[in-house]
């Protein structure tokens, strides 16, 4: 791989590195064996088929077959450059290493100069904030509303000034082209006039950043009262709306080691709950969730606590987002505030530690929650209110894919309303097989089945089963990534005689990577693959489990394998040539073929 780094530099990166570490930060592992296992982070999966070994410092995925190094995984997890990758991973260890220029050559330059320009007016905008007179009423404004100086950094809020021009001038300044910052949302056109303007004026400015932390749009809100409250960027080349979650840079962590995501419906309460110590909030962008965001949430975590405004519409809202994202396999918890407030109140209001407390960690399931609501609109002292109720909870029942949760929430029923349990359950029984034929012929699984499969025990379903030959090279060429002397051996008596393309290539690749008196050692020889499919490839081969020592008859019986796969596959030719013979009644070449057969299958076996 092309890098400007120095080799030793990254030698030392990743001896000083533990992959297991280092990907648990993205993804909940558990120790099996020799292996640490989970949910794949590359693919929507339910059953864990992701395998990282401490041994060879090397992960792969038996689902979706990614597989590299630690440097890879943060290439494809952060979506960097190889450069960019080892940079990041230096920097988490306080290793030093060059500056790298920001941008990659991935995307054409208009991008890039979109994406540069972005960080440049969010700079722009945060020192108007923090550090200039036109900024200060601003800056007052958030520390009123309770914001430590530290957390508005992080958060790198700023200010656009109550002018035309400002920020256009400095792009100007700058070189970008004004037709790109009209693109990406930075600059725009007056109806009747010609001339371009900053787009924000006069607002408290929020960046929105992808999950690298480059910020991709903005959005601002008025000083106090006034209409919109909210100004955000369009959607544009660099912001795509649809499945961008604001604060979700600074929360994934947090969010991956908890397996859980807080939902909010504000970017004022992610940043408050950010503040009281709540740090894997992540909010939609000013519209109702998508299912995009829906994915990218079910993708890092298992657990998702939605915490949105005490009102009518705030719980509405609360309730589609949940009904969404248990379609995505989350197991979905409600936390619920008092009326009239949304979380920033309540923190400001009650502290931190009670939002915690009382809020967060008191939130319910969302069946629970559901009952709740349920109730809202009714008097159940009144009889009809109480009967209709009760259907309609069980109904809500009856969508649980579990029967332990169906007969907890039956039983709660039935305690509530001291009625029989027997009645209930038989009751919703008949909802069920009403209701059942209209789940069939949707043909969508009912509610959290999903669920319940992703808490399946097999892991590794999709292990093949492949052809004798082919397994033969997969684990010669793991015994060489292992041992040079090995290499050397299968290097004289097979050469290039694999079979396989990939594994033809992944041998000359060793045969050259220990020409260059390197050791032995899996993790550096995967970094000098330059295919990426290589690098897959080689890891899954590294990852299999053999044993330290390859004993001769072991070796030999590798490498006849491999010799003898294009016999046998000449014998299958004849085979197919001999049958057409014998449809043709052409007998003398039957009898031929055959015979040669017989011979080729006894030299074999020999
Ligand atoms: N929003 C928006 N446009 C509006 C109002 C709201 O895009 N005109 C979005 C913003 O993302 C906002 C969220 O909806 O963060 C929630 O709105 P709201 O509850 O009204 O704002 P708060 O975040 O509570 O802001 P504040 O506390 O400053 O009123
Ligand atoms: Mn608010």
């Amino acid at each position: 791989m092309a890098n400007y780094i120095p080799e030793e530099t990254i030698a030392e990166i990743r001896r000083s590195l533990d992959i297991v570490e280092v990907i648990s930060e993205y993804v909940q592992l558990q120790k099996r064996g020799k292996h640490y296992t989970g949910l794949c982070p590359f693919h929507e999966e339910k059953t864990p088929s992701f395998s990282v070994s401490p041994d060879k410092q090397l992960y792969h995925c038996f689902g979706c077959g990614a597989g590299g190094n630690v440097i890879t995984f943060i290439m494809e997890i952060e979506q960097l450059q190889f450069a960019e990758a080892v940079q990041r991973l230096a920097e988490n260890k306080g290793l030093s290493v060059p500056d790298i220029p920001l941008s990659g050559t991935v995307k054409d330059s208009t991008h890039n100069r979109k994406k540069e320009a972005h960080q440049l007016a969010s700079r722009f905008y945060h020192h108007l904030l923090m550090s200039t007179e036109q900024g200060r009423e601003s800056f007052e404004y958030l520390l009123q509303r309770g914001f430590e100086k530290e957390t508005i950094e992080l958060f790198q809020l700023g200010f656009a000034p109550d002018h035309d021009g400002l920020l256009k001038e400095l792009l100007v300044k700058r070189g970008f082209d004004l037709t790109d910052m009209e693109e990406c949302g930075l600059l725009r056109r007056h109806e009747a006039a010609w001339e371009l303007h900053d787009r924000f004026r006069n607002r408290v400015m929020f960046p929105i950043r992808d999950m690298r932390g480059y910020t991709v749009g903005f959005g601002g809100r008025v000083l106090g009262t006034g209409e919109p409250k909210y100004l955000n960027s369009p959607e544009t080349s660099i912001f795509n709306k649809s499945d961008t979650l604001y604060g979700m840079d600074l929360a994934k962590k947090e969010i991956r080691k908890q397996n859980t995501a807080v939902l909010f419906e504000g970017y004022m309460d992610v940043i408050s709950a950010y503040q009281a110590n709540v740090k894997n909030g992540v909010a939609s962008l000013g519209t109702s969730l998508t299912e995009r965001q829906a994915q990218v949430l079910s993708r890092n975590a298992e657990r998702i606590i939605i915490c949105f405004d005490g009102d009518n519409a705030g719980q509405e809202a609360a309730v589609k987002s949940a009904n969404m994202l248990e379609k995505h396999g989350l197991n979905v918890q409600v936390a619920v505030l008092p009326e009239r407030m949304d979380p920033d109140d309540y923190i400001h209001s009650k502290g931190a530690e009670q939002f915690k407390k009382e809020i967060i960690e008191a939130a319910i399931p969302f069946m629970a929650f559901k009952m709740e609501t349920l109730k809202k609109n009714k008097n159940l002292h009144i009889e009809g209110d109480k009967l209709s109720y009760i259907e309609e909870v069980l109904k809500q029942i009856t969508t649980l894919s579990k029967a332990v949760e169906r007969d907890f929430y039956m039983r709660r029923l039935a305690d509530e309303f001291s009625l029989s349990f027997d009645a209930l359950k038989q009751e919703q029984y008949r909802i069920y097989k009403e209701t059942r034929r209209s789940f069939d012929k949707v043909g969508k699984p009912r509610f959290n089945q999903v669920q319940r499969e992703r808490r399946g025990t097999a892991p590794f379903v999709n292990k093949r089963i492949l052809p004798a030959f082919q397994n033969a090279e997969r684990f010669l060429l793991a015994h060489m990534m292992q041992s040079k002397e090995i290499t050397a051996e299968v290097g004289e008596r097979l050469g290039g005689g694999f079979n396989v393309d990939e594994h033809i290539a992944l041998a000359a690749y060793l045969y050259s990577y220990y020409g260059d008196n390197n050791p032995a050692d899996p993790g550096a020889f995967i970094n000098q693959l330059d295919d990426a499919n290589l690098v897959k490839k080689a890891s899954e081969i590294a990852m299999l489990d053999i044993s330290r020592h390859l004993s001769e008859n072991e070796l030999v019986d590798y490498i006849h394998q491999i010799k003898n796969y294009p016999k046998w596959v000449e014998i299958e030719e004849k085979e197919q040539k001999m049958k057409e013979a014998e449809k043709k009644s052409d007998l003398k070449q039957a009898l031929q073929l055959a015979a040669e057969i017989v011979d080729m299958k006894k030299a074999l076996k020999k």
